[in-house]
């Protein structure tokens, strides 16, 4: 039996009608949910939920608690019926500069050949970025909802875009033509969908990159009741199919659209020419950050529609309106305040904290302001309005300062000269060698500075150090706070804590599940890889590919630390540090220095101090001489800097960590400073004390045809994934580089090899396939 239309039911029929299938539903979802044996197929049962919907909404009285938009109930099939547009849904041909603009402007123009006292208006309206929808009213109600999908054919959301309170169930007003299709953009505004991600994330919930996935994600909901939770709104700025032209210009249909009871941008301003599309422009751009939802460009339309009409389409976008796209991955926000974050080593970060503002579709809400000459420099202040970009893909940051002239400007930042914690450490700027100050301001608290130790201990428990799950951020500060923790070790012996895991369980409202997690996760790792155990100790320089180019060479724990405690007594002098560091002063030259024989008298007086030098030292090149005799006047001086170079150098096994490739002098410095401090020694003696087995890793092998080359993929593999191929090579002891290069043994290259392959052939190096590279190593 056909059920008739909503809108045809009387308020005491949709009453009856709403009661019977919010029991009939209710009854449904038990049926799946509890006893997982549904008795209807989940396309009736979307059927029943959507036709209570509709009801709801067109009679929204007897909507409340209880009734199927209020309750979220089972899933319903994740397919959506299809819709053909009566009219297609087009794209927009992009302009990026003015010039583009006008282009566009003579193009029509001349199309349409005007004489040039003919002026041509056009609106231009705000892009917004959201998703668009196509809603179908006949006689004036709505009756289907649909996305854009391929431009031919959308899905039907209709339930779905009938709970957003911006689309009318029926149009208000008179002169609608019987059918006609509104176009708009479904978005959500910025503060409303950081709201949600707030709520969603202290929750535990998923959360949603940017507005403009978050209201596509909303708007395909299976179930409408949770569509009608988010804070979607719609924009109308277009139409499809309609019986009867209802006006004669753009700006005239906005204004009937608005009369119809939709909501069209107030920021649409009619124009005549390119300066005014420009102003229209500039004027969006600069307040983009203050409108409340995301715009990413200015959408210009030729106003009169027979002109629109005549100007037709090319391809898939009209030929009568153009997307002016805002410069890509910038934005303008206010930054509302500088915070200071502590690293693990103590550096002092200063971090933008900005109005949410989405940069090339990323919400941001923090930049790196790098360091307090960054500041200074740019002159940036907290309340200015910045411009923000996402260098790469990563880090966004500060290019500038829009307002600087505004009179109501606050007072220069000063960085702070004692670190953020409460014991307030003075900072150090460091210097190198050359005595040059480092941009870093640096607590030297260490592990008593409770901010580098909340940061150690996140990197510890971090995916790609001891992977602990069940201990983030949140608990670690908190833990922290209670003075539970303070190095690695207590979040092993926290783990066998039967205080306080109670207290976790009473006091914190742990379920038990939640505890025993916590404990899995912790006692799962009292087994760990070496490469894992170096990482997580977070000694500065010491990175991942580090880590386990490290436990690779020593393989054993054990050997590991005797070679860093033997380091550790042998660090260089600081004047060894400044000569190694003076230009021209290489490895070659510092052991000619160191194997002089030493002469307490200068055997040649007379002689100019370059002749000394060429004597004393035979064999360096010139611009070693001349570094040398930069370094030294005399022969008192020249004995100084031998007796450096051979008394003050690094000792042999911190040569040999610094020789290792992939290693290097600034890592190895690093290990055997970390392994100096006797606080260092015992936390890790406590950790190791803790754990069950620190796994060896396995040695590079020696003996296969490929151990010592190293080698290079490039192209389309087709045998093997990248990652596959390099584990392998790895595991054969070979080297896997990124870059060609004279060292390179092998360039392994699947289809489509481009630039390494010529590279390759300039340096002689043996190209491969990925068959003669599998025969070589014997698979
Ligand atoms: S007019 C035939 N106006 O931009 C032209 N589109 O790249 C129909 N959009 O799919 C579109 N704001 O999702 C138009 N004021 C506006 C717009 C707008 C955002 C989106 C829309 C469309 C895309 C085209």
């Amino acid at each position: 039996m056909a059920l008739p239309p909503v809108d045809q039911l009387t308020e005491d029929q949709a009453r009856a009608e709403l009661d019977r299938l919010a029991t009939e539903i209710a009854g449904h979802d038990a049926l799946y949910f509890t006893e997982d044996a549904p008795q209807i197929s989940d396309a009736d049962y979307d059927a029943l939920k959507r036709r209570a919907l509709a009801i709801e909404a067109w009679f929204p009285s007897l909507s409340g608690t209880g009734t199927p938009s209020q309750t979220v109930g089972a899933p319903v099939s994740t397919q959506f019926a299809e819709v053909r547009h009566g009219v297609p849904m087009l794209s927009l041909d992009n302009a990026f500069d003015e010039g583009e603009v006008t282009d566009f402007v003579a193009r029509i123009r001349r199309f349409l050949k005007l004489p040039a006292a003919e002026p041509v208006a056009f609106v231009a309206e705000p892009k917004i970025d959201g998703l668009s929808a196509s809603l179908r009213y006949e006689h004036g109600v709505l009756v289907v909802g649909a996305t854009r999908g391929d431009g031919r054919t959308g899905e039907d959301v209709t339930a779905n875009l009938r709970t957003l309170k911006d689309i009318p169930q029926r149009l208000k007003g008179t002169g609608w033509p019987d059918v006609v299709e509104v176009r708009g953009e479904v978005y959500a505004p910025g503060d409303a969908f950081a709201a949600f991600n707030a709520e969603a994330e202290a929750a535990g919930r998923r959360t949603y990159a940017n507005p403009r996935n978050f209201a596509a994600g909303s708007l395909r909901q299976k179930d409408p009741a949770i569509t009608a939770q988010r804070p979607l709104r719609f924009f109308a700025y277009a139409w499809g199919e309609t019986s009867a032209p209802f006006a004669e210009t753009q700006h005239e249909a906005m204004t009937r659209l608005a009369a119809w009871g939709f909501v069209v941008n107030d920021r649409s301003r009619q124009v005549e020419d390119v300066a005014g599309l420009m102003d229209v422009y500039r004027g969006l751009e600069r307040d983009r950050a203050r409108l409340g939802y995301d715009i990413d460009g200015v959408v210009y339309k030729v106003d009169r529609l027979d002109w629109q009409a005549r100007l037709g389409f090319v391809a898939r976008s009209p030929r009568w309106a153009i997307a002016h796209k805002f410069p890509a991955e910038q934005a303008t926000t206010v930054l509302e305040g500088i915070d200071i974050q502590v690293g693990r080593t103590g550096s002092h970060t200063p971090v933008a904290r900005l109005h949410p503002v989405t940069v090339g579709g990323v919400v941001v809400r923090n930049a790196t302001l790098h360091n307090a000459d960054e500041i200074a420099r740019k002159d940036v202040r907290i309340g200015d309005t910045v411009t923000l970009q996402r260098a790469g893909d990563v880090i966004p940051q500060i290019v500038g300062v829009v307002d600087a002239d505004r009179p109501d400007r606050g007072p220069a930042y000063v960085f702070p000269l004692t670190c953020v914690c409460p014991l307030k450490t003075a900072l150090v700027k460091e210097t190198n060698a050359s005595g040059e100050e480092s941009v870093v301001r640096r607590c030297t608290g260490e592990l008593a500075c409770p901010f580098q130790r909340i940061e150690h201990l996140k990197h510890f428990v971090s995916r790609r150090a001891f992977d602990i799950e069940g201990l983030g951020e949140k608990q670690i500060i908190s833990f922290v706070e209670r003075g539970w923790i303070r190095e690695p070790a207590d979040i092993f012996r926290l783990a066998r804590d039967a205080e306080k895991l109670d207290i976790l369980r009473t006091e914190d409202g742990y379920g038990e599940t939640s505890v025993a997690n916590l404990v899995a996760g912790i006692t799962a790792r009292r087994t760990i890889s070496l490469d894992r155990f170096i990482y997580g100790l977070g000694i500065r320089d010491i990175g991942e590919q580090t880590s386990l180019v490290l436990a690779r060479a020593f393989g054993s724990w054990t050997a590991f630390e005797t070679a860093c405690v033997a380091a550790s007594t042998g660090l260089p002098g600081d004047d060894w540090v400044a000569l190694a560091d003076t230009p021209g002063v290489s490895a070659r030259v510092l052991t000619v220095l160191a194997e002089a024989p030493p002469r307490a008298t200068d055997p040649w007086p007379d002689a100019p101090i370059d002749m000394k030098i060429s004597h004393a030292f035979p064999g360096l090149t010139s611009p070693a001489r001349r570094a040398l005799a930069a370094l030294a006047d005399d022969w008192t001086g020249l004995a100084r800097l031998a007796s450096i170079a051979r008394n003050e150098g690094p000792s042999p096994a911190l040569g040999l960590i610094a020789g290792l490739s992939g290693v290097g002098p600034v890592a190895a410095r690093a290990l055997a400073l970390f392994f100096r401090e006797t606080h260092n020694r015992a936390m890790v003696d406590a950790l190791v004390t803790e754990l069950d087995r620190i796994e060896d890793a396995e040695k590079p092998k020696s003996d296969t045809p490929v151990a010592g080359k190293t080698v290079v993929f490039t192209g389309a593999l087709e045998r093997f994934t990248r990652d596959e191929a390099k584990a392998r090579a790895e595991s054969l002891g070979a080297r896997v580089s990124g870059s060609v290069s004279k060292k390179t043994d092998y360039l392994v290259a699947g289809p489509g090899a481009g630039s390494k392959m010529a590279d390759a052939v300039k340096h002689g190096v043996t190209v491969l396939t990925e068959d003669e590279w599998l025969a070589l190593i014997g698979t």
